[in-house]
């Protein structure tokens, strides 16, 4: 495969399919870099993909030097979508800088988090797009091997990669000497077994390499020692779906979408009680309001808007004082949340906060590894005193101690997964303090899904 190959693919495939245009049914609100080909496409026909300029990006990144690739992904300042937001260009950058014959790129597709699905329709809708970012990620670092690490719950996503894989492979779009380049690459799927875990990028690292799915210490970081020992790159699928088009349109063009410190579109999931579920992107900084009332097209039948969890399990919780925020990186930091990877989930006035972040204290629980203690053992008791919580067995001294060990942790454990696990309950004693007190004090539920009588009831 050579430029002037895959030009004429494009060029032969456009003639015989005078129909193939991009069918659009998108909100105006939103602006599609990550799905342009997302229900435009057929996802298993690589002659589609690259109709729509599929693998335009790193024919052209092969032309640059990887520092000039990577160059390009720090003027986008795209940051990581996995939920820290950890620039990539900088990633990238590390990586590179580590000398070893064998450098590896892994695509994070475990997407564990409940409420969250946007990985999985973005690698079902457009499986090589991810292989191109991959590839270019590749070789910006001088990696030659790939790994997509796809969760066995998503059987469509991982048959669609590895129909892509084989088909680029087919078309030598994949493998030795790629566009009669030095550059080689493959890559290989592997299924995770369905642990939240597995998708904390050391646990995941473990994982490829046979053993249970643990944590590691970091530092060292995996830009320096990962998988094998070797110097990697983990990636979420939405950061990597963006590569080719920053290559293709430029860091600059990308640095202009979304807000200053958060560049780009995002992809987020929305679910709960709007009238619109789904998944849906727009630029960086849309409001949390536009969000349900316009995308979701309002609240259901009989809802009345109470509260939005972001981030999960790991996240926070929003409130009707918050409909004017904007959704990006930095601002729900700053409310005491995060945006995570982009799940969105939409509470009514029948949902109990309390019930709610005990559901998620179970879920950290029962994900914990059970490396360290203080998750292994803190997410459990945790667990156990929310739970009391909602069986009015609680006083406020039990508050305190809930409090108290939520704060040791946080900041005790081995990894994220320990380390924000407490977030949500933070998050709900500063903007639902009065619902603690209604459980604790009053012994009643406003919403009756406690065991509790219900507020203002008998
Ligand atoms: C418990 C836990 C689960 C995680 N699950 C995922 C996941 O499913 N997908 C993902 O991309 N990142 C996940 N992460 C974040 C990864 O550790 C890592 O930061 C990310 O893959 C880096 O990619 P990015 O820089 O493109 O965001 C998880 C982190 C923790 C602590």
């Amino acid at each position: 495969m050579n430029q002037i190959l895959l030009n004429q693919i494009k060029k032969d495939f456009l003639e015989n399919n005078p129909k193939f245009v991009a069918a659009k049914n998108v909100h105006p609100l939103e602006q599609r870099i990550v799905l342009k080909n997302y229900q435009v496409i057929d996802p298993e026909s690589i002659l589609e993909y690259i109709a729509n300029d599929g693998y335009q990006g790193i024919s052209k990144a092969l032309t640059m030097s990887p520092k000039e690739v990577i160059n390009e992904i720090t003027i986008s300042k795209l940051r990581g979508r996995g939920g820290v937001g950890f620039p990539t260009g900088l990633k990238w950058k590390f990586a590179l800088g580590y000398e070893s014959d064998d450098k590896y790129v892994i695509c994070n597709a475990d997407e564990g988090e409940p409420g969250t699905f946007m990985d999985r329709h973005i690698l079902e809708g457009d499986p090589h797009n991810n292989i191109e970012g991959m590839m270019i990620a590749g070789y910006a670092i001088g990696a030659s091997k790939g790994y997509i690490y796809v969760r066995a719950e998503y059987p469509l996503a991982a048959s669609r990669l590895q129909k892509a894989i084989d088909d680029a492979l087919e078309l030598k779009i994949l493998g030795d000497n790629i566009f009669d380049t030095d550059f080689s690459f493959n890559i290989e799927i592997r299924l995770g077994a369905g642990a939240f875990i597995c998708g904390e990028e050391t646990a995941l690292m473990e994982s490829i390499e046979g053993k249970r799915g643990l944590s590691r210490n970091k530092p060292p970081f995996p830009a320096q020692i990962g998988l094998f020992a070797q110097p990697t790159i983990i990636n979420n699928v939405e950061t990597i779906a963006n590569v080719s088009s920053i290559i293709l349109n430029g860091g600059e063009w990308y640095s202009k979408i979304g807000t200053e410190k958060s560049t780009g579109t995002k992809v987020f999931s929305l679910s709960g009680k709007t009238k619109n579920k789904g998944i849906f992107e727009v630029p960086m900084g849309i409001t949390l309001y536009d969000v349900i009332y316009k995308i979701g097209g309002g609240m259901s039948e009989g809802s009345t808007f109470k509260a939005a969890f972001t981030g999960g399990p790991s996240g926070g919780v929003l409130t009707k004082d918050h409909l004017d925020t904007i959704i990006d990186f930095d601002s729900l930091v700053e409310l005491g949340s995060i945006m995570g990877s982009g799940g969105i989930i939409i509470a009514d006035q029948n949902d109990c906060i309390i019930d709610t972040i005990k559901h998620f204290m179970k879920f950290n629980a029962e994900e914990s590894c059970g490396k360290c203690t203080p998750c292994r053992e803190g997410t459990t008791i945790l667990y156990n005193m929310l739970d009391d919580i909602t069986k009015g067995k609680s006083s406020l001294e039990d508050l305190e101690k809930i409090k108290h060990l939520s704060k040791m942790v946080s900041t005790t454990s081995l990894c994220g997964l320990g380390q924000a696990a407490p977030a949500p309950i933070f998050s709900a004693l500063t903007h639902f303090y009065d619902e603690f007190i209604d459980h604790i004090e009053h012994k009643t539920c406003k919403t009756g899904v406690c065991s509790m009588p219900v507020k203002g009831g008998e």
